[in-house]
Parts: structure tokens; sequence; C-alpha cells
């Protein structure tokens, strides 16, 4: 098991100071608007690397009129406890994020903790996933990817760079073509590698898909489709460089690059051709669900690490399949899970294991 024992919340958000303590299992967070339970799932998942639940300003993290957040917790990997504390700083006059593993801070440590720790997150946008724009497709690929590919960010990352750079130097008219030649070919590089991960993940999700179908009955076989206007397999450096070579003018007019991964977007179908915007409400939702139960096996099965799942408003159109597959999610691993909702009782299918926390009681 790898599970979160306790947090304690000083100066977040909404929060002067906060404690609660974990079920190793299922926690839900309740009560009214605005009470905090999202915050409080913010503050779980920047106990690793990274902004976060909700990707926003470490100034915004910090409650207003306070100088500083501080939240602490217990995490126990394999039996062993540590100690994490993360906390904001200022730094030439920019609001930083820092984490302590057991006291200690450096870059190893956020390795370490990255190893230790792994999230998968569910934001309510997640569930208009098949109807919403191309970046929220790109974005939970992308957050899976990283689930288990801990250089994945630095690869988007080194991708984006190189990306701005390309157009520094195309906005200004600067002659030095060698340069721009070796910046193309990075993009390019980058660019294959990303697009390669995009396509192994929509292979997990198929194979998985496949694999826990063993345990409940799949209502429609999925498949996943890259659309992208340029990407093919097996595409060679040479050819991607000579297209981006070809795009110069038109990507200094457009102050970007026309093409590439941060274009491309993936379809979902069902049952052959059928596209998954297309189901209702409630059987894009049971799409979505899947999507999170095939990537926890994968996880647990093949990775061998044990996911927590931050799961926020994730109770809207469970229906009685739907309702099946969140319990099979919360209890077919040994993982741990936590979830948000505005009532109590919409959690009553979950069984004793979980611990209920009334937030708006504080
Ligand atoms: N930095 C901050 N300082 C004080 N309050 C904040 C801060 N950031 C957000 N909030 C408040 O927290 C509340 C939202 O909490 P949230 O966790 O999203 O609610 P919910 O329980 O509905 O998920 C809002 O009322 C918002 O104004
Ligand atoms: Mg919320």
């Amino acid at each position: 098991m790898a599970y979160f024992k306790n947090i304690k919340v000083n100066n977040f958000r909404n929060f002067n100071y906060f404690n609660i303590d974990f079920s190793q299992k299922c926690n839900v967070f309740y009560g009214s608007n605005g009470c905090g339970k999202t915050n409080l799932l913010e503050a779980i998942s920047i106990f690793s690397k990274g902004r976060g639940l909700r990707k926003d300003k470490i100034f915004n993290f910090i409650k207003k009129n306070e100088e500083y957040f501080s939240n602490d917790t217990n995490f126990i990997d394999k039996g062993i406890e540590y100690e994490i504390n993360t906390f904001s700083e200022i730094k030439n006059n920019k609001f930083q994020k820092k984490i302590k593993l057991n006291g200690e801070i450096s870059s190893e440590v956020n390795n370490k903790i990255q190893s230790l720790i792994t999230f998968l997150i569910y934001v309510p946008e997640n569930e208009r996933l098949f109807l919403a724009s191309p970046t929220t497709r790109r974005n939970l690929f992308d957050h899976f990817i990283f689930s288990y590919s801990l250089n994945y960010n630095s690869l988007l990352n080194a991708y984006k760079k190189n990306i701005i750079e390309r157009n520094i130097i195309l906005k200004n008219n600067l002659t030095d073509k060698s340069w721009l030649d070796k910046i193309e070919e990075d993009i390019a590089k980058y660019g294959i590698e990303i697009y390669e991960q995009r396509i192994k993940q929509s292979d997990i999700f198929e194979k998985n898909l496949e694999h826990i179908s063993e345990y409940l009955t799949i209502p429609f076989k999925v498949n996943i489709q890259i659309n992208d206007s340029f990407f093919k397999p097996r595409i060679t450096i040479d050819e991607y460089k000579h297209i981006l070579r070809k795009n110069r003018e038109i990507d200094k007019i457009i102050g970007g690059s026309k093409i590439g991964p941060h274009k491309s977007d993936t379809i979902f179908y069902v049952n052959q051709n059928y596209p998954a915007s297309q189901l209702s409400t409630g059987q894009q939702k049971t799409l979505v669900l899947l999507l999170y139960f095939a990537q926890c096996y994968y996880l647990v099965n093949y990775c061998k690490k044990k996911p927590i799942l931050l799961l926020d408003e994730i109770n809207s159109h469970l229906d009685d399949y739907n309702i099946q597959l969140l319990l099979k999610i919360v209890e077919h691993f040994e993982i741990q899970v936590f979830m948000t909702g505005t009532k109590k009782d919409l959690f009553s299918f979950l069984s004793t294991n979980t611990n209920f926390y009334n937030i708006s009681i504080k």
C-alpha cells in the first residue's frame, strides 16, 4: 500500500488551520459549495512536484492576507513512513513551491517523491472529455502518461521551450540558419517521442480495457485514433524537419508551429466507428470511468505502482452500472481514494471501509 496517513494545512486557500487523519482506503469530503473540498484535494495533489490539480499559480494557494502556506503529511509506502512538508517561498519576488522529505530539500528529494507518489486525478471537466476541446483530451493523455513515465513532463517542457525559441528567431529575422536547424531538429526529435508516448497510451487504454472485461461487462468496444493533419507512423526526423522548414514563413505569422503534438487530437470510437461524443452523457461518463479503471489496472499490474486517486465531483450521472464501475475502481485494487461531493448520501453505495469528512464543520 501507498497512502497518506493524514494532512495538516496551514494558510492554504480558505483554510487557516485544518487537520484530518485519513483511511488508507476510501475518503470522502462532503459539504456545501465553496467549503473547500476541492482545495483539500489540491492540497494533497501538491505533495508531489508541480502545481497540482488546478495547475494554479503558487500565490493563489496562500490564504488571502497571509504570507505563506505550509502543509504537512505522513506518507506510507511499503511500510516505511515519510514526512512530507510543502510550503511557499518568495525568491526574486516570485512565489515558489518547495517540498521537504523528512526535513530535507534537494532535487534528489523531488525525484524521490515523484517516484513514491503517483496521482491519478479526475476533475469535473473530464466528464465532457469527448465534447471538450482537443486540449482537454491532450491534458488527460499527458496526465496518464506522466503516471508511469516520470520524464514525460521534462520532455513536454523541452519541446515547448524549443517551439518558443524557434519563434523568437523567426520573429526577429535572425539569420543564423544553423541555430534554427538545430532547434528544428530538437523539435522533431522531441515531437516524435511525444507522439510515440501518446500512441503507446492509446494502446494501454485499449489493451487494459480488454483485461478489465474479466471483472465487469463492458458495454462497448473502444478504439482510439490519433487525429493529426501531419503525423504519420514511422515519420523520420528528416521528414519532420523538412516540414518545419517549409512552414517557417507561416509559423512566423501565427507565432507558433502549425504542426506537432501540441496540435494533435485523439478521437474515441465505440463499437467500430461510433464517435464517443455522440453517446449519451451518462454513457460518456461510463467511458471516462472505464479509462480510469484501465489506467489503474495498468499501473498496478504492469508498473507495480499504487496510484492515489483524487476524484473531484465524480458522482454525477451515476446509474447502477456506473456505480458498479466506480465501486470496482475503489475496491478492486489496494489503493487509496479521495472523493468529493456536496452530500454524504450520494456516497451511500460505498462500503464500511470509507471515512467521511464533513468539511463545513471545521
Ligand atoms: N487563496 C485563497 N484565500 C482564501 N480563500 C480562497 C483562496 N482560494 C480560494 N479560496 C476560496 O475557497 C473556496 C473554494 O473552495 P473549493 O475547494 O473550490 O470549494 P468546493 O468545496 O465547492 O470544492 C471559495 O470560496 C474561494 O473563494
Ligand atoms: Mg469543488
